[in-house]
């Protein structure tokens, strides 16, 4: 490391520093596309006491939480598990365990997220090719099928729900056309999981990856991920376990090896399986959180909690449009747990999200690529599903964008919802 000037040294601010308050977040309703509020549920959970990663009481929950997770994915598929990392590691451990260099694989991109998937995919060194539809627009199935029969791809990589453009992929015709074209499918169903329906093994998705940090309420930090007989298959011809921690028995499999060393499921699978055998230190609290956040779920009932994100998103869509504002995007197609809302001709929109958060506390979310300025996306995710924050951010919206000198009709949009969501529980 290169040594630091020495006026940097003698500064008492470095070599002495004034010990800092206690950290203490401001209030705040995450009404954006991600993270959400967590579940205080779950916050609790994440308090309790760390055990070890061998400790049986500790792969006790690790086998539960396989069990609450198969129910999440509805599916049947042992290989149910968790990476350690945010929504993207997910994706980054099933694209690199399943490409091997110079693989083909398609994607249909339909937002940011589509995008996403094709740069992890080259950097695993696979052979990318991607079919394009406007943002806002999400594909036919016949579209994703001429596709797979013009390019053969050996995967199909797509979103479920993209929240950058708050759009929902239907793909129960999806998995389907690929088992028959002999083509794999991956999904992403990082902002969708919990909060619209996934039917893994209906549907017959060969892996799908997801995030805790949208609709199942928890924090970003861990990816749960489900993977079919057949990928693991895929995934176990490439097995090669570090050296240090090899078995006796141990042979190395033909395959190519896994680029990360963090991500390979393959490793990975040995810790979740029986063998226990051991990869990075599991991040314990992280387990709880998803343990937690998965019973919630569950709890509520899958089909219960995707009609209360469907109820809510809906009122929130419906005041937005009252107050004179255009929605975005193809409606027939948007996820219901977010909802993206043009910002009118002539307002700042950055300076509107500023009024909410400085004199609300409340966060909605700005937009990337093609859409940055021109919507803001307003999310009704897991626990922040619920009337009041609809209510709540209806109002505030009013006053923010009457400051900043767009009238709507006054009190159109709170009424509206109000009158969409006569007797929900705030
Ligand atoms: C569809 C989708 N995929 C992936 C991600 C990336 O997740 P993370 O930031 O947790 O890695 C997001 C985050 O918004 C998302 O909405």
């Amino acid at each position: 490391m290169p040594a630091l000037p020495g006026s940097l040294y003698r500064k008492r601010s470095i070599v002495n520093p004034k010990p800092l308050p206690q950290l203490n977040p401001p209030p705040r309703l995450l009404m954006g596309p991600g993270p959400v509020d967590v579940d205080p549920r779950v916050l609790r959970a994440m308090s309790l006491p760390m055990l070890g990663q061998f400790d049986p009481a500790f792969t006790q929950s690790m086998n539960q939480c396989m069990a609450l997770y198969r129910q999440v994915f509805k599916t049947a598929n042992h290989w149910t598990l968790m990476v350690d990392g945010t929504a993207r590691a997910g994706t980054e451990a099933m694209l690199n365990s399943i490409l091997s260099p110079g693989d083909r694989v398609l994607v249909p991109i339909f937002g940011r997220f589509g995008h996403l998937l094709c740069e992890i995919a080259r950097r695993c060194r696979a052979e990318v090719i991607s079919i394009n539809t406007a943002w806002g627009t999400v594909f036919d199935p016949g579209q994703i099928e001429t596709a797979i029969h013009t390019h053969r791809p050996k995967l199909l990589a797509v979103v479920q729900g993209d929240t950058s453009t708050t759009m929902a992929q239907p793909l129960d015709q999806i998995g389907p056309l690929c088992r028959r074209a002999g083509v794999f499918v991956y999904v992403d169903a990082t902002a969708s999981i919990a909060g619209m329906d996934l039917r893994t093994d209906e549907w017959q998705l060969d892996a799908v990856s997801a995030g805790l940090q949208k609709c199942l309420s928890g924090p970003p930090g861990i990816a749960p991920l489900t993977i079919n007989q057949r990928l693991a298959e895929i995934i176990a011809a490439r097995k090669h376990i570090e050296q240090g921690i090899r078995p006796a028995d141990y042979a190395a499999a033909a395959g190519a090896v896994i680029q990360s060393n963090y991500l390979d499921l393959g490793m990975v699978m040995d810790y979740w399986s029986n063998q226990r055998l051991n990869h990075h230190t599991a991040a314990t609290s992280m387990l709880y959180a998803a343990f937690e956040s998965a019973r919630l779920a569950l709890e509520e009932g899958l089909d219960a909690r995707f009609q209360r994100h469907r109820v809510i998103g809906a009122a929130l869509a419906e005041g937005l449009a009252a107050m004179d504002l255009q929605l975005f995007g193809d409606q027939t197609r948007k996820m219901p747990n977010i909802t993206g809302v043009h910002i009118p001709p002539g307002i700042d929109g950055e300076a509107v999200r500023a009024t909410l958060i400085d004199d609300f506390g409340i966060e909605i979310g700005t937009s990337f690529g093609p859409l940055h300025g021109k919507i803001w996306r307003i999310g009704t995710m897991g626990y922040g599903a619920r009337k009041r924050n609809v209510l709540l951010c209806l109002g505030a919206l009013e006053a923010a964008l009457r400051k900043h000198g767009f009238r709507a009709p006054p009190g159109a949009g709170v009424d509206t919802a109000m009158r969409h969501l006569e007797g929900a529980p705030a």
